[in-house]
């Protein structure tokens, strides 16, 4: 539905879903104290007074802590989905309806309708912009040149999206300052980890209904989402094996007790294939044929390019949907391959993203690089920026706190020791 209320334009699926999705996302602040204080401290301080925001994410309930986090602290915020089939159309519909925030975003809008949507934010004319694989970062430089002058900075919190920034960086077209989330500890240690490996399984396990339990998981690369992955599909009782290209990751796969193998080799043997490279064709034609009957392949990277689909499609003598985000593709030998979440993120597609205790340190990194970026309007040159440690340490702090764990301190006579060279052996 488009519509144009006196108060505010936004594109949503049903604003009559908003009950349900106000109780929802209700239900995930219990487990975001950290964003929550950092909320409460904006509502006083309002540190994007008379700025324009633009957050390109996935539309759930987590996000929608942050946005309303961010129209606390004074934000003119506006939020379009960072993927087509990411949206939970609820959380959509809360947001218009509940919290007057504009959000353009439906669950399994085309791409059309996305890269719209992308432009719809760039009208927004963004001072600051929290972007979700640099999309709207990269069409910003491309089509809209005059805008940049309005630009105070962005952030990014994928690996994808930093690599995008660091190759826009290079070609020396970025031109203004980046907070690099994802490389805050409070987010990859933790998100990209236990929040990826949780959610990617929970979207495996709704879309199949598979027993994981004996199967043969090949989880391909082993950054922080890789060893999320295959941890807990050994925890679930997987035969997992790594495929990687790195040959540091590929050492600690293997002494993490892992097999690994070339992707060659992992094909004939894997019964579900997970990738998390944030490379593209990954799993191409040559491993398709030779692949188990039935094997199921899916994606946690953040772009729908891991698994050469286009060529699977090709090959295919039929395709049909047997479950919900569930396909089976015929391959003329008689074989078939099953793909999930037509090749995106199936933690997002088919299940709910991370859960929210890990996106509350995320979101707290987003929401405080963004602070970051006003305080130091103008003050910054083009590049990306860490996350400063102490607002790191501080989130894990605060994390640590909600959980009602404590830890030791530093003696002063250790304070000493760690500041001094002279007593060795
Ligand atoms: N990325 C992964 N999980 C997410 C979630 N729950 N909300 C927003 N972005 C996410």
């Amino acid at each position: 539905m488009t519509a144009t209320t006196p108060r505010l334009k936004h594109e949503v699926k049903d604003l009559g879903l908003a009950a349900l999705g106000r109780q929802r996302i209700e239900w995930a602040g219990r487990e975001m104290p950290v964003l929550r204080q950092v909320r409460d401290r904006f509502a006083q301080e309002k540190p994007f007074a008379g700025l324009r925001l633009v957050a390109c994410s996935h539309i759930t309930t987590e996000t929608a802590h942050l946005a309303i986090a961010l129209k606390a602290g004074g934000a003119d915020a506006l939020l379009i989905a960072s993927n087509p089939l990411s949206t939970q159309d609820d959380v959509a519909a809360s947001l218009v309806a509940d919290h007057e925030i504009p959000v353009f975003a439906i669950k399994g809008e085309d791409n059309a309708t996305y890269e719209r949507h992308v432009q719809i934010a760039l009208d927004h004319r963004p001072n600051i912009i929290i972007d979700d694989g640099s999309d709207v970062v990269a069409t910003l430089v491309k089509e809209r040149q005059h805008q940049l002058s309005d630009i105070i900075g962005t952030t990014e919190e994928t690996t994808t999206g930093i690599v995008r920034l660091r190759a826009m960086l290079n070609d020396g077209v970025l031109t203004f300052p980046a907070m690099n989330v994802n490389d805050a500890d409070t987010k990859h240690f933790f998100d990209n980890r236990y929040g990826t490996g949780q959610s990617t399984l929970d979207g495996i396990i709704r879309a199949t209904n598979i027993l994981l339990a004996g199967k043969c998981i090949v989880v391909a690369g082993y950054g922080w989402c890789g060893k999320g992955c295959a941890l807990r599909a050994r925890g679930m009782g997987g035969n997992v094996i790594v495929t990687e290209i790195d040959p540091i990751r590929a050492i600690e796969a293997v002494m993490d007790g892992f097999r690994v193998l070339p992707m060659a080799e992992a094909a004939p043997q894997g019964d579900l294939f997970i990738t998390v490279t944030g490379n593209k064709h990954v799993i191409r034609p040559e491993h398709f044929d030779v692949m188990k009957d039935g094997a199921i392949v899916c994606n946690s990277g953040h772009f729908d390019i891991e698994i050469d689909l286009k060529s699977l499609g090709a090959k295919a003598t039929d395709v049909k949907d047997v479950r919900p985000f569930t396909q089976e593709y015929k391959l003329p030998s008689g074989k078939s391959v099953v793909v999930l979440g037509e090749g995106r993120l199936i933690n997002l597609s088919a299940a709910e993203g991370h859960p929210s205790a890990v996106m509350d340190m995320s979101f707290a990194n987003q929401a405080l690089g963004c602070e970051y970026l006003a305080k130091n309007k103008g003050k910054l040159e083009p590049g990306l920026y860490s996350i400063p440690e102490e607002v790191d340490k501080e989130i894990a702090r605060l994390k640590l706190e909600a959980m009602g764990i404590k830890i030791d301190t530093l003696t002063s006579a250790q304070i000493e020791y760690m500041n001094s060279w002279t007593s060795g052996t």
